[in-house]
């Protein structure tokens, strides 16, 4: 896809890795709805990114209001091409110590409100002429389980299995489906997880957003399905 005058919709754009998905994409000239919570959040990146950047207040757990934004905002003379399911949290914990409403908050905001956009985003994308792209983000914890995250892998293989029958189905109404799966990255989700800081052995949010880039600028006639990324050397510089 050439990016160039593309809009865009990041979810979870007041932070992390989708703040640098927000700035990488507004760099190419894409026009980017990004949605968040935090507003004060989404108003520092607009003072940053200018005009490009639309900040939208959402809780992207609660379905009427995603679905009474996205039929206010897009219409037949405004489609969108490219939606990136960023939005996730996690909180580490052993199975008998997390809470129901810790478990209920994971699935709700990473899997729930993955389907809620997307079912809205894609009768849109369907009428597009052009070649669409939706990026999923899923975790390493999409691909291996390990203890004390019990929750957030339950959720993040959800993402694996919904990216994988949606690239099934949407490749021949000419929207590709990629799903990512990256190892730790500096931000503020170890915070949130209560999983102890970051550390600079981790990935930069650049980085995810300079491979996802590449993923969007694929040329029409393929994609790239799956990436895995991973931390050279995992371990804490403090780490014996
Ligand atoms: N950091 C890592 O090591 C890592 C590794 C692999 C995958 N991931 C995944 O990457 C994604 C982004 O995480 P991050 O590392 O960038 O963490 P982050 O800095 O904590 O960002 C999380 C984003 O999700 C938004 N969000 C959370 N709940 C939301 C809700 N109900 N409605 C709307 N937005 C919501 C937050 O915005 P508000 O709080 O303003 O709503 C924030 O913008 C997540 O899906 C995470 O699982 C992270």
């Amino acid at each position: 896809m050439n990016l160039s005058k593309k809009t865009a919709i990041v979810t979870g754009a007041s932070s992390g890795i989708g703040k640098a998905f927000s700035q990488a994409l507004v760099g190419k000239d894409v026009t980017v709805y990004g949605l968040a919570r935090r507003m004060n959040k989404l108003q520092e990146l607009k003072t940053e990114l200018g005009e490009r950047f639309i900040p939208v207040q959402m809780d992207i757990t609660d379905f009427a209001a995603i679905e009474g934004w996205i039929d206010r905002t897009f219409n037949d003379n405004h489609l969108p091409d490219i939606l990136i399911n960023n939005a996730g949290l996690s909180t580490f914990g052993k199975v008998d110590e997390l809470s129901v409403s810790e478990f209920h908050t994971m699935v709700k905001t990473n899997v729930n409100g993955v389907f809620y956009i997307t079912r809205k985003v894609v009768p849109y994308m369907k009428n597009n002429p052009e070649v669409c792209h939706i990026i999923n983000i899923s975790s390493i914890a999409g691909l291996v389980g390990n203890p004390q995250l019990s929750g957030y892998n339950t959720t993040k293989f959800a993402v694996r299995g919904f990216s994988e029958a949606l690239f099934k189905e949407l490749r021949y109404d000419g929207i590709k489906v990629s799903c990512m799966y990256p190892g730790s990255i500096a931000t503020e989700f170890f915070d949130t997880a209560n999983a102890g800081g970051t550390h600079p052995n981790m990935m930069m949010p650049g980085d995810v957003a300079s491979t996802l880039i590449h993923l969007l600028e694929t040329p029409d006639n393929f994609l790239i399905d799956e990436v895995t990324m991973r931390p050279l050397n995992p371990k804490s510089p403090n780490d014996k």
